[in-house]
């Protein structure tokens, strides 16, 4: 399969269409959507997941919802597009995506005169902001790709590729963008517990496209890294604070850390979008806190004492002193993240 072949999501003839990733590895399922409801279900499943790729699920889901809507008129019917909105907005808390696109997509519909108009202007702004997501990942792939050397081992961690995109993907866009300028790369991607996307998708993702994968527990890091494997790691984001914190997939602060102690790069991809000036720090990034049924089971099966209590933060955040650069689409962004950050978002 090419990596054009993957397409996590797309709106087809009034529907959306999109590649339901809790069924893989093991098939291949497109999921088609009229209603904004299915897409929030869908959202929290993690059948469409990644930070870029939540924002176009949300825009998507808007869209769909505006077209069920029936209103006198054109303040009702924006109210209640403003309560399909909110349904969305309380599906996944971390990934400032999501909300960036719901504000963008308010601002189309606010700006339009007549039902049809917002209908068709909430279209248009969400197939916008498929296509700057795509844009932005293949430009910051580029960026990326020159800090990549011939012949590097990379370790990503989650899944930050195609799947979790429009179809390009951020961390993965680096190292597709690495392979496009002629350079040999091969990945070592985590499982990334405790839903395992590191090893359902970003294992699953990188075979597809023919990119040499090998496949490691979280725990196994530290010791390929002080044995002199890795040469740098690259992790998506899902949202940044205005000092450069970066919070991604829990797990990743560990990464973090572990590349400072044994002198390996950490980078960090992700589109401007995932950049929110409005939060100071890490500290304030809200954390999704998901059931503990994830922790305690696999597939159904209990791996786990019944009752046992659990604790199951989706995301960490990595104090940006430990990131040796931010790479977005408008350029490699080093410290003072600050100053920098707010130059470019
Ligand atoms: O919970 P998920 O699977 O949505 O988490 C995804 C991640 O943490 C990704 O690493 C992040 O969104 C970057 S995606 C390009």
């Amino acid at each position: 399969m090419a990596l054009a072949d993957i397409k996590p999501i797309q709106w087809i003839d009034g529907k959306v269409r999109i590649i339901d990733q809790t069924r893989l590895p093991a098939e291949l399922v497109y999921v088609d959507m009229d209603d904004y409801v299915a897409m929030a279900e869908a959202i929290c499943q993690l059948r469409v997941r990644g930070a870029p790729q939540l924002g176009i699920a949300a825009a998507y889901g808007l869209a769909l919802g505006a077209r069920r809507i029936k209103a006198n008129g054109r303040e009702e019917f924006l109210s209640k597009l403003s309560q399909v909105s909110k349904v969305l907005a309380s599906t996944r808390p971390t990934a400032v995506n999501l909300f960036y696109a719901l504000r963008r997509m308010e601002s189309a519909a606010g700006k339009a005169r007549t039902i049809a108009d917002i209908q068709q202007a909430l279209l248009d702004e969400a197939k916008r902001i498929a296509d700057e997501e795509d844009a932005a990942n293949r430009q910051l792939g580029k960026f990326g790709a020159e800090l990549v050397g011939d012949g590097a081992t990379i370790l990503t961690h989650c899944n930050a590729g195609a799947l979790a995109t429009g179809g390009y993907g951020t961390a993965l866009g680096v190292i597709y963008a690495a392979r496009e300028a002629g350079k040999g790369v091969q990945v070592f991607a985590d499982e990334s517990r405790p839903l395992l996307q590191g090893s359902r998708l970003t294992a699953w993702e990188l075979m597809q496209v023919g990119i040499p994968v090998t496949l490691i527990t979280d725990s196994m890091y530290g010791h390929f890294l002080i044995s002199g494997k890795i040469d740098l790691d690259v992790v998506g984001a899902d949202r940044i604070a205005a000092n450069g914190d970066v919070a991604n997939k829990i797990g990743t602060y560990s990464v973090a850390v572990l590349a400072m102690e044994n002198g390996v790069p950490f980078y960090v991809a992700a589109p401007v979008s995932t950049v929110d000036l409005s939060l100071a720090s890490g500290d304030q990034i809200p954390i999704e806190e998901r059931s503990p049924e994830e922790v305690t089971h696999l597939r159904g099966v209990p791996i786990a004492p019944a009752k046992v209590k659990v604790a199951n933060p989706a995301f960490d955040v990595t104090p940006h002193h430990y990131v040796t650069a931010i790479i977005t689409e408008k350029g490699v962004i080093r410290e003072p993240y600050q100053e920098r950050l707010r130059r470019v978002a």
